[in-house]
């Protein structure tokens, strides 16, 4: 079964809707990350708990690198969550909170230490999957790597603080993939649905963030410039069979 199916049975209200959690982490603002000593608050934007609100449901399997306020919404959900941090601490307090709060958190497992190693040791299909883990590159994408194949087609993929560029990266090569679409943007997140899954084997002349290759722009502008009509010429020539004399031109043996 498609998981696009599976949504049907849940149309998104119009508006948003608020609920308990979300009405308690507004009035309360948690501190979930950082020390005891040092303690600080890294909350998702209030429309992506929303949209998380909207979308997990008790027959939705999802999993978030990074925790903290979406953890509270996705255990308030019902859904089968996964919550992968390396923070022991993050752990407590969530569940602290929502024990505090009577949010039932039993159906929220915690993988803790770095989504590098945990994911790795992760199975299952999943239906939605929200990178907000480590920020620095290649975390984002090696998050998505380690969770792209899990995802069913019609899964939601979310990509948070994309005005990062190590986050941006793994954005814009998605954008360029013909299996993932993008639906909308949430402030600086950007929220994808897996249309098929990907070709793993296929080599790098087949991503479409590959289109432009050969790309010279890592080179002085007059050198780019001189590398790009060399293979231009070099394009002509094979396109015309007049590879000798453009050759010789060019001084290319
Ligand atoms: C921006 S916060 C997540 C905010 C959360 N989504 C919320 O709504 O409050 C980033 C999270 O990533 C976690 N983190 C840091 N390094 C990580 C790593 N290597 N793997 C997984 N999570 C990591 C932090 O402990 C923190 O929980």
């Amino acid at each position: 079964m498609r998981f696009s199916s599976c949504f049907g049975q849940y149309p998104l209200a119009g508006g948003y809707d608020v609920t308990k959690a979300i009405e308690i982490l507004r009035a309360e603002m948690p501190n979930f990350h950082g020390s005891d000593d040092e303690p600080k608050n890294w909350k998702s934007q209030w429309e992506i708990l929303d949209f998380l609100q909207q979308r997990l449901k008790p027959d939705v399997r999802s999993l978030e690198t990074g925790c903290g306020y979406s953890t509270v919404v996705a255990a308030e959900s019902g859904a089968d969550h996964v919550t992968v941090t390396p923070s022991a601490d993050e752990q407590v307090r969530v569940r602290s909170f929502c024990n505090k709060y009577d949010i039932d958190h039993a159906n929220v497992t915690f993988a803790i230490g770095p989504s590098c190693e945990m994911l790795p040791k992760l199975d299952g299909e999943l239906h939605l999957v929200y990178i907000d883990g480590a920020h620095g590159f290649p975390h984002p994408c090696v998050d998505w790597m380690y969770t792209e194949a899990r995802l069913a087609i019609g899964g939601t993929m979310l990509v948070d603080d994309i005005r990062i560029p190590s986050c941006r990266m793994l954005h814009e090569f998605l954008m360029e993939e013909p299996n993932w679409t993008l639906d909308r943007f949430i402030g600086d997140t950007s929220i994808f649905t897996k249309l098929a899954h990907g070709n793993n084997s296929a080599d790098w002349m087949h991503q479409g963030i590959n289109r432009t290759y050969p790309d010279f722009r890592y080179l002085p502008k007059a050198q780019q410039w001189k590398r790009d009509a060399r293979h231009a010429a070099e394009w002509v020539a094979r396109a015309t069979g007049l590879t000798k004399p453009i050759k010789r031109v060019l001084g290319i043996k």
